[in-house]
């Protein structure tokens, strides 16, 4: 006689997030470039962010964030096994910034790991702690998505400095064999497409010069209208692939969470998925593209709002400079 083994999933048991105090509105942006407020909406939807104290690091948002998720899940710190903070703006090169977390929430026995995706990073980290947990290697993972992304805007270049913000986001993941979790996964990249969305200066292909600080290569540049356009068509794909992967429809999901980078982004994609403004959960407004930091932001706002509840089937989707993808189904 066989059994059937219940398949194990790996279930999200605690959401946190932490934004800095400090809004900056598109009014103040006014009197820094040569934008408008009316711009700024029309074009992005953006219509606040948040900047982080100048004695602020990363790894300070992101332990806010991740003290608050263990919280959620009531597991203590030295209980977490692995950590994974995901980020492109770290603390330092390296040691990588799931260390300096480490030490600030004292996860005394935890292995941490950096990892670099972009806006797709939270994604990203998530799937790669999927697979440590699965394996059974490790029992409890911290999974962050943290920003200082003002550290890396070039507040002169009104193209960029009007749609970024600081923040961090974090999960607690563990395996269950109860049928909620990660239900399936979607990731991709395109590395020949690099060039339209990065920060050039600071690594080893260019390091710190006082001519690359002269041409200002360490911020953020961005080709708008070309990576517009490949994040409308790879998150569009990799929902609907993820979901068919999950063998549900976009019927049978109560929420998807976009990585909130600009609401005609998510409005294209909201018409190639077929579905109406509900169906999404927006804050992109209030915070800007946080990069990695977007969707737990957003998925902690939306299930503290009741937007989300246990037992839902929630997306998450992504996309980011590399180019890097991806898409997650999620029963709650
Ligand atoms: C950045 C973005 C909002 C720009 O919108 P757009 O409609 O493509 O605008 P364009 O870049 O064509 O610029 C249109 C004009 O507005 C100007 N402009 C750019 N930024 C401006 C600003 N902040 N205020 C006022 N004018 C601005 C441009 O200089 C250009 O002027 P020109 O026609 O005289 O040259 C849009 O391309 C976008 O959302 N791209 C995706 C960005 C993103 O989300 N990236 C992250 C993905 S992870």
């Amino acid at each position: 006689m066989s059994t059937t083994q219940p398949k194990r999933h790996v279930a999200i048991v605690g959401i946190g997030s932490y934004l800095p105090e400090r809004i900056l509105t598109n009014a103040e942006l006014e009197k820094m470039v040569d934008t408008t407020n009316e711009w700024i909406v029309s074009r992005s939807g953006i219509r606040e962010r948040r900047i982080a104290r100048e004695d602020q690091a990363t790894s300070d948002l992101a332990a806010e964030a991740a003290k608050r998720a263990l919280t959620k899940a009531n597991i203590k710190p030295e209980d977490v096994d692995l950590i994974i903070v995901a980020t492109l703006s770290p603390d330092m090169p390296f040691p990588n910034t799931a260390c300096f977390v480490q030490k600030l929430i004292g996860a005394k026995n935890a292995t941490c790991i950096g990892l670099e995706a972009a806006c797709s990073g939270f994604l990203f980290a998530v799937d790669a702690a999927s697979q440590y947990l699965l394996t059974g290697r490790f029992k409890t993972a911290l999974v962050i998505g943290a920003e200082k992304l003002s550290t890396v805007t070039d507040w002169q270049d009104r193209t960029t400095c009007v749609l970024f913000g600081d923040g961090a986001g974090a999960v607690v993941l563990q395996a269950r064999d109860s049928g909620e979790g990660i239900l399936s996964t979607v990731t991709g990249s395109d590395g020949t497409l690099n060039a339209l969305l990065n920060i050039p200066g600071g690594g080893s292909r260019n390091p710190a010069s006082l001519q690359t600080i002269e041409k200002r290569m360490h911020f953020m540049k961005m080709e708008g209208k070309e990576v517009f356009k490949h994040a409308v068509r790879a998150m569009g794909e990799a929902a609907r692939r993820a979901l068919e992967k999950a063998g549900l429809t976009i019927a049978d999901v109560a929420c998807v969470v976009p990585h909130q980078a600009n609401m005609r982004i998510v409005e294209a994609i909201r018409d190639r998925l077929g579905v109406g403004p509900d169906k999404f959960f927006i804050n992109l407004d209030k915070y800007g593209n946080m990069s990695a930091a977007s969707i737990p932001v957003a998925l902690d706002e939306a299930v503290q709002e009741g937007r989300i509840k246990k037992g839902d089937n929630i997306v998450l989707v992504a996309f980011g400079g590399g180019f890097t993808w991806g898409a997650m189904v999620v029963k709650m």
